[in-house]
């Protein structure tokens, strides 16, 4: 079965010393979960502070972006073998909100795919619609979209090496949640469609539910039979609620 993986997303928030602080409070309840895979995903400049905190310990560090290339002349960009260095394990890549303000195509993210893996990695693949595509019943088309352009660029098989985070937009950060059921329904949307190009890479990719995932939805969404985990934004930023959210995961 897939071991399911809780991933907190901290976006651009906290100082060093409440960076730590959150870490050093997700260490502690950490050891007392079995189960579930915790991975925490900070702000670039507190990843040296999460690799020295989580050493010896099983929780992982993932960055929240990366470069397409390797290294050279891209001011203020952060390479895939920087991120490697500094103990990351994962790195989201594609999230809506790169998507939206800062232009990643389908075919930026792909790029961005493939050098994570290429430096030992694992991308967080992001997937989602708006509302406005929602209520015009395109949420299927979209996401059909999002996840043809990575097999069209990368082939079925780079799905054996990525995690999967739906997160549908009118739901990240708005407090409105996707019930369970439709959640369920697009993750079971998305398994379905990479089954149809490998019925074994379908069954083992893990694909997370992301958006306003809170102590109180995670256990109803986290059983729906193809939610494999939660990409938690605001509730992350708490050592308390990620950890609740973590034993919902148990
Ligand atoms: O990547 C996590 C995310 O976008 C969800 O954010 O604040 O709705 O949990 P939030």
């Amino acid at each position: 079965m897939r071991q399911p993986l809780i991933a907190g997303n901290w976006k651009m928030n906290g100082t060093r010393s409440s960076a730590e602080a959150l870490i050093k409070g997700v260490l502690e309840g950490a050891e007392k979960l079995g189960k579930a895979e915790i991975a925490i995903c900070p702000p670039f400049p507190f990843l040296e502070a999460g690799e020295r905190l989580v050493a010896n310990s099983s929780v992982r560090l993932g960055g929240q972006n990366v470069c397409t290339e390797a290294s050279g002349a891209y001011t203020g960009e952060v390479s895939a073998a920087m991120l490697a260095e500094f103990g990351c394990s994962y790195v989201i890549c594609g999230h809506s909100e790169r998507r939206e303000y800062y232009g990643e195509t389908d075919a930026i993210v792909a790029k961005k795919l493939a050098i994570v893996v290429e430096n030992g990695m694992k991308p967080i693949l992001c997937v989602g619609e708006t509302l406005d595509q929602r209520e015009q019943g395109k949420t299927q088309e979209v996401i059909a979209q999002q996840i043809d352009a990575v097999i069209a660029q990368n082939g079925i098989a780079s799905f054996a090496e990525l995690e999967i985070a739906y997160e549908p937009i009118w739901a990240i950060g708005t407090g409105k949640t996707a019930t369970p059921e439709q959640a369920q329904e697009v993750h079971d949307f998305i398994r379905q469609r990479i089954a149809g190009q490998d019925q074994a890479i379908g069954a083992k990719v893990r694909i997370l539910y992301g958006g306003s995932m809170k102590p109180g939805n995670a256990s109803d969404l986290l059983s729906q039979p193809d939610i494999d985990g939660g990409l938690i934004g605001g509730a992350a930023l708490a050592a308390e609620d990620f950890l609740a959210i973590c034993r919902a995961g148990e």
